[in-house]
């Protein structure tokens, strides 16, 4: 049985959550935080090494200001209301995506996460905020380039592990298994290098509505895939010619 280290989310459908019920897009956003809250416990209560979430994309900016605003106050919620209990429940947060685009006072939010549970050894939860795979692969190739003018690198040295390095994943597993609530079947500029052999687990349900028990049918799907990464599984049993 496989187990994943590292299960990545994007949690999707907030929208649609509240439209079915006739309530604003916001009040999507708001159950789908306290829908974090539980599967952050739970994973940390299962045992998982990794977690990261899909919290706004670079893309993400593009949606009206006042969502736009209303998103980074629930940030600051978050980070604010569960800071503590976070760090109290031995988990590590670390954050991934541009932090350099983001307002100064959650800058400030995110680093003081950081900083808060850096001691920590539990659940390691990735915040991916402000996050874009392509944005992320050319801030890695500008990282590169920067050290190969200063002589730090040469150019023989870089291959795929190196390269890894200048991702913010980098030290990271890669993710085992991605879920992707609201029944939508694409990545959105998600973890565009790291993905490259994930296992795929599509929810139907809408975020708000994804809960442990979702979470645990998604881990029990993984426990039966059969990951090659190219290869071909037991071929000595195997006619090859
Ligand atoms: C996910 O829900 C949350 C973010 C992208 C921040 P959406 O806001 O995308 O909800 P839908 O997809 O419009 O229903
Ligand atoms: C992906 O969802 C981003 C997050 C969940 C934060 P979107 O709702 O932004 O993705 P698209 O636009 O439907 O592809
Ligand atoms: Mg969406």
């Amino acid at each position: 049985m496989l187990y994943p280290r590292h299960i990545a989310i994007i949690m999707d459908g907030n929208g649609r959550w509240a439209r079915a019920r006739g309530l604003p897009r916001i009040a999507g956003h708001k159950i789908g935080m306290e829908a974090l809250h539980r599967i952050v416990h739970h994973a940390s209560q299962m045992g998982l090494e990794w977690l990261t979430v899909f919290a706004f994309s670079s893309e993400n900016w593009s949606r009206p200001e006042s969502e736009v605003n209303h998103l980074m106050g629930l940030l600051k919620l978050f980070i604010k209301r569960d800071l503590l209990d976070l760090r109290d429940n031995n988990v590590r947060v670390r954050v991934i995506g541009n932090r350099e685009e983001v307002p100064a006072d959650i800058q400030s939010l995110l680093d003081e996460a950081e900083t808060i549970t850096q001691k920590n050894d539990g659940l390691n939860l990735v915040v991916a905020f402000n996050y874009g795979g392509r944005a992320e692969i050319v801030r890695s190739v500008k990282k590169i380039a920067k050290s190969l003018a200063n002589g730090t690198i040469n150019i023989d040295e870089i291959d795929e592990a190196v390269f890894s390095k200048y991702l913010d994943t980098a030290e990271m597993p890669d993710p085992d298994l991605i879920i992707r609530t609201s029944g939508e079947q694409r990545l959105s500029n998600f973890l565009l290098w790291q993905s490259a052999y994930s296992e795929f687990y599509f929810a139907p349900c809408y975020w708000p509505d994804f809960d442990e028990r979702q979470l645990d049918i998604a881990v029990e799907d993984y426990w039966l895939r059969e990951r090659r990464f190219g290869r071909i599984p037991d071929y000595k049993k195997e006619k090859l010619l």
